[in-house]
């Protein structure tokens, strides 16, 4: 439907500063209370726009979130201030909705300037939790440091911003709507959430081979999924993407959006998808998905829930990229990893000859190498993995893949690792299973996540490990626990210099490195909304035969321990535990 409505002109509203509002790894993240506060969202709003300088007059930007609390009325300010400013056109998900991954699909689709994705990803929602608000640029992917910067530095002198108090355009309805505003033109199109990224994935996928692995047959029985959208965007499109491929409600959980997310915290892990956990366990399921709120996390479970974790799963996709459609066209140009996931995919990147970054934490950072044509797949600790396809990470996409690619291979989930340790040789990163395992009051995992830490203890602690591993003698030390020694061949505080336009990052993370290739990284989280999350990040790396089956409980335990002595973390935090072990 299309629609003209009368001329409209704009006010400019006096506004007062507010402090803080840096976006952190991935956007502004704070607590809806803290949104909902006079003028907070629209300063941010139109510093956004702001930023764009030259491009803003006349501009198309996509807008569209993950469906939590506060989504709708971020909408309807984001409409007004757009208007006001000159934007060309709004492109907006029908009720708000659009996936993370969908965003930045459409941005690339219809080449317009960017988009403002309405998200706090996979924090907990509702009028007492988390909301968000994220700019993507034109390559669509999130916006680099300089451009966040850019906007932090306009919030901090704002004064006024404008807005058309009086337009109110019904959302939950696909149409076209277009409005003089102050003598220009101004449109907004409502469209269906779901089809451009649809139709993206049946261009990459073998969706007929995967349909035919989904089905039972003459020679075996369907290989049964089970798919849990954790109450998140990712639902309407689970359900007509699994739909076309032949699987019935029943295998799909919690595909309705919730603006609380039905009080779950939607993020795909053993500590909060325990329901899928739980439910693989006990079923007759062969493989299990899950996503988080916004739909570019995902969690991958094998049979009776093997535990996929996201560094090994970063690793196999790579090893079986060819089997993608997709890959058979682009070619496989690259990979990259962020610094703290387990370095797996390295070795398959040395075997096959191919090009192999690592970046700091934020899926900003492979952003510039895609553009350039020097990466294919990517991958971080923290359940994302993705591909050049857009430029944010995609859970569905990932849990599509590992479907064409067992498809491929004919092989369970469980087997695919098998073979693949035995080739590359394992590196243990997550518990699996997890947080069965005590030892002195401790619980064995292997990212530790302190969250919610009093901010200078948490920056003490960082500080006095930096002192410590900075010191010449730290390198060649022997850390010892538990009959194992570690040898330290080189620490520092992590930098990184992009290779593309070498803007630099420094400060993203201390990292001790092993002799035999294992790790120990301490971060501050940057996507926390109030407070300070410490990551205790343990890679282990193993190639003995004997070695790969092995709870990775047992073979983590040496190492936790003297990243926990050496960090003296229980005294600075006064933690005895963490608050989630993943
Ligand atoms: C977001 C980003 C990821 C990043 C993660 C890190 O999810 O999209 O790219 O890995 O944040 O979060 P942290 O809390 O560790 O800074
Ligand atoms: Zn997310």
């Amino acid at each position: 439907m299309s629609a003209t409505t009368a001329p409209v002109t704009s006010l400019t509203v006096n506004t007062r500063v507010y402090e803080g509002q840096k976006p952190g790894t991935s956007g502004l993240r704070k607590a809806v209370k803290v949104f909902q506060q006079e003028h907070y969202t629209e300063n941010f709003v139109q510093a956004i726009l702001q930023a764009l300088g030259d491009q803003l007059i006349g501009c198309t930007l996509v807008v569209g979130g993950d469906g939590r609390f506060y989504g709708k009325e971020a909408v309807a300010k984001i409409i007004r201030i757009a208007a006001a400013n000159g934007v060309g056109k709004l492109i907006v998900g029908q009720n708000g909705i659009l996936s993370t991954p969908a965003v930045s699909t459409i941005i690339r689709k219809y080449k317009t300037q960017g988009g403002i994705v309405l998200t706090a990803s996979h924090n907990p929602g509702g009028p007492d939790a988390d909301f968000g608000i994220k700019f993507n640029c034109d390559n669509g992917g999130p916006a680099p440091d300089n451009v966040t910067n850019k906007i932090y530095e306009i919030t901090k002198t704002l004064q006024c911003y404008k807005i058309i108090p009086d337009i109110s355009i019904d959302i939950d309805k696909i149409q076209n709507i277009s409005i003089e505003v102050d003598g220009r033109p101004f449109t907004i199109d409502i469209i269906d959430s779901v089809n451009d990224y649809v139709e993206l994935m049946r261009e990459i996928f073998d969706f007929a081979s995967i349909k035919k692995l989904l089905q039972d047959s003459a020679d075996k029985p369907a290989f049964k999924v089970l798919i849990n959208s954790m109450n998140g965007v990712t639902g309407p499109y689970v359900k007509r993407i699994f739909s076309e491929l032949g699987v019935d409600d029943t295998s799909l959980v919690n595909i309705k959006p919730l603006e609380d997310f039905g009080g779950l915290h939607p993020d795909p892990n053993l500590t909060y998808a325990k329901d899928l956990v739980n439910a693989i366990k006990e079923g007759p399921y062969d493989f299990g998905a899950a996503f988080d709120g916004d739909g570019d996390r995902n969690m991958i479970l094998g049979k009776k829930a093997f535990f996929v974790t996201p560094s090994d799963s970063l690793a196999v996709l790579a090893a079986n990229l060819k089997l993608i459609p997709y890959f058979q066209k682009t070619g496989i140009k690259g990979y990259a990893r962020s610094m703290p996931t387990a370095a797996a995919v390295d070795r398959v990147a040395t075997k096959n000859g191919a090009k192999f970054f690592e970046v700091p934490t934020g899926w900003k950072y492979f952003g510039n190498l895609m553009d350039v044509g020097d990466l294919s797949l990517c991958g971080e600790e923290s359940f994302g993995t993705g591909s050049d396809h857009i430029r944010e990470k995609d859970g569905i996409w990932a849990c599509l893949a590992w479907l064409n690619v067992i498809a491929g291979l004919g092989k369970s989930v469980e087997n695919i690792l098998l073979d693949h340790w035995k080739v590359y040789g394992r590196n243990f990163f997550t518990s699996v299973p997890l947080l069965l395992f005590q030892i002195s009051e401790l619980i064995i995992g292997s990212r530790y996540d302190y969250e919610n830490c009093d901010s200078a203890s948490a920056d003490k602690m960082m500080q006095s490990i930096e002192t410590l591993i900075q010191k010449p003698e730290f390198i060649g030390r022997k850390l010892q626990h538990g009959g194992k020694e570690y040898i330290v061949k080189q620490a520092d505080n992590y930098s990184y210099t992009d290779p593309v336009d070498s803007s630099k990052a420094t400060k993203q993370g201390l990292r001790i490195l092993f002799v035999d290739g294992s790790r120990i990284i301490f971060r501050l989280s940057g996507t926390g909304s109030s407070g300070a999350t410490i990551r205790m990040y343990i890679d282990s790396y193993e190639n003995d035969p004997a070695t790969l089956e092995k709870d990775a409980q047992l073979v983590l335990k040496p190492l936790i321990n003297i990243a926990l002595e050496l960090s003296e973390l229980r005294q600075y935090t006064g933690r005895d535990a963490p608050t989630v072990i993943t």
